[in-house]
């Protein structure tokens, strides 16, 4: 390998690796708490869309789909690992148990992008099916991940 290639290398890893810590480094800069209150949020946008996805027509059900879909895209960025004190009910088995954790995750995302094919469709009785797909992943993720309310 020439040394400009060895340089070109170099600079191309050193910018993914420099990307990667700086994102990192942005969440854990943030205050626990501020973090458990964007989780707060985004969970509790999650459910009252819930309810308003019942008597959702044409472009509305497009927007609803998208809560999923973004939602989902980057859930497990808003659960940096020991990120569940005070009032959290998140379970310290997030974190021994990453991977199986992502896998509900990516479950979500696939739900949700159906959700958003059904929606985009224009057709409400497939997208109010496509819904119910949603729900099961949230529930996984509750009795495994959460405190029992
Ligand atoms: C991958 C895991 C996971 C998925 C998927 C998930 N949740 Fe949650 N949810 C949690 C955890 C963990 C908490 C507790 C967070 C805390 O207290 O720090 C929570 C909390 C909540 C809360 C309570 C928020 C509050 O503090 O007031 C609601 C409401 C909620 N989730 C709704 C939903 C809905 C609706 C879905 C599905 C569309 C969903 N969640 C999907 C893990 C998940």
């Amino acid at each position: 390998m020439s040394l400009n290639k060895i340089t070109l290398l170099a600079a191309a890893l050193g910018t993914g690796l420099c990307a990667t810590a700086l994102a990192q480094d942005a969440m854990t800069a943030m205050d626990p708490n501020e973090i458990m209150a964007a989780r707060e949020n985004q969970m509790k946008l999650f459910g009252g869309t819930m309810r308003t996805a019942r008597n959702a027509e044409g472009a509305a059900m497009v927007e609803i789909a998208n809560v999923y879909v973004d939602g989902f895209e980057n859930l497990a960025d808003l659960f940096p690992e020991g990120t569940n004190t005070g009032s959290s009910k998140a379970l310290s088995l997030i974190w021994e148990d990453w991977d199986g954790f992502l896998a509900v995750i990516e479950k979500g995302q696939t739900a949700s992008a159906e959700v958003l094919a059904a929606a985009e469709s224009g057709d409400q009785a497939a997208f109010l099916s496509a819904m119910q797909g949603l729900g099961p992943v949230c529930q996984e993720c509750h009795d495994t991940y959460r405190e029992p309310m």
